[in-house]
């Protein structure tokens, strides 16, 4: 079986270089999810950031929050290893935990979690472990605690017509050199798998795109009391949830 395409080291460090040219918002969302949790500066929580990465999200949480603590879940060694530089600065506040999300990540955590975000990661994950990791979300959670996921949503109408212009956007970066070249055969890939074969079928792993209403049901479902998207655009979107 080949690997599976963030286990390739090239790919992790490609990705962590240029995330913010390769996804039109990755700033823009970070801080929406930032500004969407509501902490005091001194509060002492446990954030939980699924599907991680390169903890770069982590990172300015712990910048922002200077007695909390994060932690990023991963299933990805070279992933994680740019987490653990980067949150070394921290001092012990910010530490990696290597696990898929269909597996048990939640055991492997010391206290209830005050938030659990996440950032382009659950979109891989096919309808019933989309449903199953909200649900291991929402045990995780202290009570009062915030779910955020900034992820790729498929979008009600012209899901076509975005896809192709994510396509379009990483076709301009590719050949202007502002994304390095180690990284362009997983763009590629994307581009084949999300537009030449536009609407085919999708397996876990791939880009398993759900609406925002078809995702805040699940969380309606796994307990989370409110639930909203309090941002959406194009193909990204923010899907919130409390638990009371
Ligand atoms: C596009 S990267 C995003 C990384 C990070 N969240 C960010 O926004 O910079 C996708 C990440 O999701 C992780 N991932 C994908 N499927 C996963 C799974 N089933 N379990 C755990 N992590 C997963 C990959 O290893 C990779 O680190």
């Amino acid at each position: 079986m080949s690997e599976y395409r963030w286990n390739l080291s090239e790919y992790a460090v490609g990705y962590d270089t240029a995330a913010d040219v390769i996804h039109p918002h990755y700033l823009e969302i970070q801080d929406a999810i930032l500004a969407g949790l509501p902490f005091p500066a001194d509060a002492e929580i446990l954030l939980v950031d699924l599907g991680g990465g390169s903890g770069r999200l982590a990172a300015r949480f712990l910048d922002r929050w200077p007695r909390a603590q994060a932690i990023v879940v991963d299933q990805s060694d070279p992933f994680l290893a740019l987490a653990e530089r980067r949150l070394a600065a921290f001092d012990g506040r910010g530490t990696c935990v290597l696990a898929r999300l269909q597996d048990d990540w939640r055991s492997k955590l010391p206290q209830p979690a005050g938030a659990i975000v996440s950032m382009s990661a659950i979109h891989h994950l096919e309808p019933a472990e989309k449903r199953a990791v909200y649900q291991e979300a929402f045990e995780a959670l202290a009570p009062g605690g915030i779910f955020l996921n900034g992820d790729e949503v498929r979008p009600e109408r012209d899901y076509r017509r975005e896809v192709e212009a994510w396509a379009e956007h990483m076709r301009r970066h590719m050949a202007s050199g502002s994304i390095g070249e180690a990284f362009h055969p997983a763009l590629d890939k994307w581009i084949e798998r999300n537009v030449t074969h536009f609407g085919g079928p999708r397996k876990s792993g791939e880009d398993c795109h759900e609406t925002a209403a078809a995702q805040l049901a699940y969380l309606q479902s796994a307990g989370f009391a409110v639930v909203d998207c309090p941002w959406h655009r194009h193909l990204w979107g923010i899907l919130r949830g409390t638990k009371q």
